[in-house]
């Protein structure tokens, strides 16, 4: 007798399972029973990859023999899980993190916004050292973005500078990054905002799990944004969410700007969730036109596809032990490299003011934070005997991965400088940015990321240490 499709996929699932538990060794977490083995100076340690067991692969092999492939109930139900994760109204997947961004700032120029819409010209402030996709998406939209400096040990927006930066009925809304795991100054920010009725956007990518106060990042702005490509706390290969904290009107924005810009709101394979699908009239159109096939906004499509999600919704599972394990591997690294503080600034969380073998010393603002690190960065001193692009080199040498803190100060990228030449009323600047440029200059991180393993993290450190030996 032939064997059901039942039976075929618990063979074929049972089959990946087995398959995926003998070929993907390196690519289990640090702390598995069954860690890969590692040669010093010949397994390149990276400095961030893919963290799965049998679970995701059987997950998205699984989704992809139901073949709805569309985002559908994975999606929905990851959306879901998501938001319950974080404590936010909704989550709604989208194909990246820059994408995310692109909805959360362009949601914000619905005419549906009334008078709080933002309109070409307005002005949002952000920092000028980060990734470009923070800011790309203000500029797209005709927005003016308008920099403030980082500082170079949180590599967080110096908020001192936000009133410097605000121009009464020009500022509109804050767009910024919880820099590499660290969360902002999330209590000046919120006061400001708060202050001068400003939108709030955190690009939370880099910080899925950091606290402030007790509270996640990602649930004090108006949005927030995710990535889950493979370097982030969580992958879905190719993906990202907005994060919806608390007013719904904005949800139906940002999914009907994903989605085509179509006014109607039916998830995949739905129809007349409305319940009056033949029975509006908008625009032009006749009365009754298919709710399905009316646009009120100028759209894109940015789905991911449901065996995407499927493998994020195994990943959630996983993401409080990666987020222990980074902050781990931080404090492991950190303790390692006690000593070195002549040559390098380490890091620190926003409001600590030191480190010591017992923890972080903090200001006297009463704020603590609690980071979910990208990775472990080091400034190199400008009296070093050495430079970070030496440092690099050493580190690229003893197959250790190393990165800099993305596009640095994103004004010196060929982008931006052909930006200011052609249309110099595009972004404004203020104050000299010396902290992004000492970040462009000296700054170098390495992993903190779950799939590293003892071993390798004391590996780093002997090579580090090894490093500065031979220059002083
Ligand atoms: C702070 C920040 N925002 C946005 C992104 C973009 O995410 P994605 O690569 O998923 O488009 C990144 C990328 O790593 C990032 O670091």
């Amino acid at each position: 007798m032939p064997k059901s499709a039942a039976e075929l996929k618990a063979e074929i699932l049972r089959l990946t399972r087995e398959f995926s538990a003998a070929a993907h060794a390196a690519n289990r977490p640090g702390n598995d029973a069954r860690p890969a083995p590692f040669a010093p100076g010949q397994t390149t340690v990276p400095y961030a990859g893919r963290v799965f067991t049998e679970d995701e692969v059987e997950a998205a092999v699984s989704a992809t023999l139901d073949f709805w492939l569309t985002l559908g109930a994975e999606g929905e139900a990851f959306e879901q899980e998501l938001a319950a994760f974080l404590g936010v109204k909704r989550s709604l997947l989208v194909n990246s993190g820059s994408s995310a961004n692109l909805l959360a700032i362009t949601a914000l120029t619905s005419r549906k916004l009334g008078e709080r819409r933002l309109h070409p010209g307005d002005e949002v402030i952000t920092v000028a050292a980060g990734f470009p996709t923070t800011v790309a998406p203000i500029i797209q939209n005709g927005l003016v973005p308008v920099f403030i400096d980082n500082d170079p040990v949180t590599l967080n927006a110096r908020v001192e500078m936000l009133a410097a930066a605000f121009v009464p009925g020009k500022t509109k809304a804050v767009m910024l990054a919880h820099t590499l795991g660290n969360p902002f100054d999330l209590s000046a920010v919120t006061e400001f905002c708060r202050r001068h009725h400003l939108w709030l956007i955190e690009d939370n990518c880099d910080a899925l799990g950091c606290r402030y106060d007790g509270q996640f990042t990602g649930t004090f702005g108006d949005l927030s944004t995710q990535s889950f490509y493979p370097p982030h706390h969580l992958t879905m290969g190719e993906g990202g969410a907005v994060n919806i904290t608390r007013d719904m009107k904005l949800k139906v924005l940002v999914e009907s700007f994903r989605d085509w810009g179509r006014d109607c709101w039916c998830a995949s394979g739905k129809d007349n969730t409305c319940h009056k699908r033949f029975g509006w009239q908008l625009g032009e159109l006749p009365e009754g036109y298919d709710h399905k096939y009316i646009y009120s906004h100028l759209g894109y499509n940015l789905k991911p596809l449901d065996p995407q999600a499927a493998i994020g919704r195994q990943q959630l599972k996983k993401l409080p032990a990666f987020i222990q394990a980074r902050i781990d591997h931080w404090n492991h690294l950190r303790a390692g490299l006690a000593g070195l503080e002549e040559f390098f600034d380490f890091q620190l969380p926003t409001h600590a003011t030191g480190w010591t073998t017992n923890g972080f010393t903090w200001d006297a603002s009463g704020h603590r934070t609690e980071c979910s690190w990208f990775g472990f960065m080091m400034l190199v001193k400008k009296s070093a005997p050495f430079t970070r692009r030496e440092l690099a080199e050493a580190l690229d040498a003893a197959k250790i991965g190393s990165r800099m803190l993305f596009g640095g100060n994103l004004l010196r990228q060929p982008a931006f400088v052909d930006l200011k030449k052609e249309r110099p009323a595009a972004l404004r600047v203020v104050g000299d940015l010396a902290g992004a440029d000492r970040i462009m200059n000296e700054c170098i991180f390495v992993g903190t990321y779950p799939g590293l393993t003892r071993p390798m993290l004391d590996y780093m450190i002997e090579t580090v240490h090894r490093f500065v030996k031979t220059r002083s």
